[in-house]
């Protein structure tokens, strides 16, 4: 199966089973419920979902157990940018061509849309058919990568940052927190849904998903310089309107996209001792670094 066939496979697996585990609309509170779809189905590149599988291939791991961690991570991600997008965050209007969840709904919906998102994960990863002790191991991961350790470290740095000269060193450190904690999660918790890896296979992982984990967010400042906001679906030119330190700002264009390509090299080398069943992986890591938007 080629590459484009395979991830338009894997959207739509994910795209039904978020359907399935969000809740209905015409429940109550409909409005919450409403805003939850609204904001999670119908959108998005769903790469955390396609790591998550795409990880899963190194270790043969069960369909349904990749299922739940895939939607788990994505409700997690997608909680995480409409918070990012709230007035007292980043104050942003569009996100995946549509109107932010404080904007088309209000923020109070906003706020519990994000809070709700992030319950729901648990909820769907803790239901996986996975052995007891594996189980725990997924969530704990997950609560990590999301946690202060994780993507709210990340951004609650990003805040503090506005107008600020960060070494590189700081950089990186924010953008491993805030973006490159949830993507290496999802890497880890594909693998983890299948055979135990040992603890070479797992350096080897981890080696890819912190180059992946900061390549997917330098490109995200390069897009926010150089693309427009109907190719983005979301707000072009924001971090330099809102003096926010990025690669671009710190770095420049020219040496970001360097880096960016440089981490993708590095990405594919760490893959090399799982031959042919990284594929997917190494297909996603040029994903990653080319994309468009
Ligand atoms: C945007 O993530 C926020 C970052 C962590 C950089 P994505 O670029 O994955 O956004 P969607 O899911 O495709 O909308
Ligand atoms: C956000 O980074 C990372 C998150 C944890 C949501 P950005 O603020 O750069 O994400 P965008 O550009 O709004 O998608
Ligand atoms: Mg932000
Ligand atoms: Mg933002
Ligand atoms: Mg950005």
């Amino acid at each position: 199966m080629d590459f484009p066939t395979w991830m338009k496979r894997v959207q739509a697996a994910v795209e039904t089973a978020l359907a399935e585990h969000l809740p209905q609309a015409s429940l109550a509170p409909q409005r919450l419920h409403e805003a939850m779809r609204y904001t999670t189905l119908g959108g998005g590149k769903r790469v955390r979902p396609l790591l998550v599988y795409a990880a899963g291939e190194l270790t043969d791991a069960a369909p349904a157990v990749l299922e739940r961690a895939a939607c788990a991570v994505e409700m997690i991600h997608v909680y995480s940018l409409v918070h990012d997008d709230m007035p007292c965050m980043d104050d942003d209007a569009l996100r995946r061509g549509k109107p932010t969840v404080h904007v088309a709904y209000d923020e109070a919906t906003a706020l519990l849309v994000g809070d709700a998102l992030q319950s729901q994960a648990f909820a769907v990863l803790a239901a996986s058919d996975a052995p007891a002790a594996r189980l725990v191991q997924m969530v704990a991961l997950l609560a990590r990568a999301a946690g202060p350790a994780g993507m709210c470290g990340g951004q609650a740095i990003d805040l503090a940052s506005v107008g600020q000269a960060l070494t590189r060193a700081e950089l990186e450190q924010m953008h491993q927190l805030k973006t490159g904690a949830l993507l290496k999660a999802a890497i880890v918790l594909g693998a983890m849904a299948g055979r135990a890896l040992d603890a070479a296979e797992q350096a080897a992982l981890d080696d890819y998903g912190c180059a992946i984990g900061l390549a997917f967010q330098v490109v995200d400042d390069v897009l926010d310089a150089t693309a427009d906001s109907a190719t983005l679906g979301k707000t072009a030119g924001k971090d330099a309107a809102d003096n926010k330190p990025t690669y671009v700002s710190i770095l420049g264009l020219e040496a970001s996209i360097a880096l960016a390509e440089q981490l993708r090299g590095q990405a594919h080398a760490a893959l090399a001792p799982f031959g042919d069943k990284a594929r997917r992986l190494r297909e996603l890591a040029d994903l990653v670094v080319q994309r468009k938007a």
